[in-house]
């Protein structure tokens, strides 16, 4: 593993890798062990998007392990002002040890690994949120022992959180169903790679996809970048919600996860929400130990 550009490029060996380590990395800092391994590593973070726990995990994270993060805002940089990908690529990788970026389109992440010379991490495109998902596998296993056989429905827009989810729930053996408005389906070369690899449905009935389910997934209907198209999907997206009336319909010990940021009222109510608070903010804060896994692999 050399980059992680989106979750289809692991194996399920290096995904239970990574967790493995995350798991590690974890109970050390919860035990007041300190390490550094990577002491005096550089990781330059890209952020042409918003971002609270993205930028906040990874900047302690390398702190943690010894390193040194630069928050890198594109407005800042001159990438903004259309300095090609391919030269800040390979300028940066006479600087960086490894390089995290937030942005549009999933091609400018692959660009930035095939043109540099240094690890790449995708920190979230329109297409993947690969991070997100390993933080969200951590979270399952502590909740649920194992992945084999759970139940997974995500409820709402098939955007980069329902195409990562996918992946990481067909690789660890879990079934995906997604429940979702005609129109907003996840990309239809994932989907037709988790039928033939998996346990895998799409439906437009949410009851019928959170039907027995041990995890329920949410995101919010309008991502970064989506902004325009907010009223438009705000009444396509009626329905699509996880609720105490359909919650019902999943396992009694259901738990219930968001990559936040969340939209109440809309995709979950607050009264789901602040039940399950407790799983959503152990999600939350396991990004920092997922993604500190991460960097040891690659920039070690
Ligand atoms: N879930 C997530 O990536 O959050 P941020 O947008 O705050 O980084
Ligand atoms: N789908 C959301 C995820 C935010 C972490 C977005 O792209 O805005």
């Amino acid at each position: 593993m050399r980059h992680l550009l989106k979750l289809s490029d692991l194996t399920r060996e290096e995904i239970l890798s990574i967790l493995n380590l995350a798991d590690q990395l974890k109970f050390e800092r919860e035990n007041g062990i300190k390490n550094d391994y990577l002491k005096g590593k550089k990781l330059g973070m890209i952020f042409q998007k918003a971002s609270t726990r993205t930028r906040v995990s990874f900047e302690t994270g390398i702190y943690e392990l010894g390193g040194y993060g630069l928050f890198l805002s594109s407005s800042d940089l001159q990438i903004g002002r259309g300095e090609p990908v391919e030269d800040t690529a390979r300028v940066l990788s006479r600087y960086l040890d490894g390089i995290m970026i937030r942005t549009f389109a999933q091609k400018e992440v692959e660009d930035l690994a095939k043109y540099g010379t240094i690890p790449v991490i995708n920190g979230l495109t329109d297409y993947a949120h690969p991070c997100q998902v390993l933080a969200d596998l951590m979270t399952i296993r502590e909740y649920k022992g194992a992945f084999k056989d759970l139940k997974m429905a995500y409820i709402g827009d098939g955007n980069n959180m329902a195409n990562s989810l996918m992946v990481g729930a067909i690789k660890q053996e879990m079934s995906f169903t997604i429940a979702c408005p005609k129109g907003y389906e996840p990309d239809k070369d994932l989907m037709e790679w988790a039928a033939k690899n998996g346990n895998f449905k799409i439906t437009e009935d949410v009851e019928e996809a959170i039907n027995g389910a041990d995890v329920l997934y949410t995101d919010v209907w309008a991502s970064m970048g989506m902004e325009k198209e907010k009223a438009v999907r705000e009444h396509d997206f009626v329905g699509y919600q996880i609720n105490g009336k359909n919650i019902k319909y999943a396992k009694h010990d259901v738990m219930v996860m968001h990559c936040l940021p969340a939209h109440r009222g809309e995709e979950i109510t607050a009264e789901v929400f602040e039940d399950h608070a407790k799983e959503i903010f152990d999600e939350a804060e396991n990004r920092l130990h997922a993604q500190k896994a991460v960097m040891v692999k690659l920039l070690k």
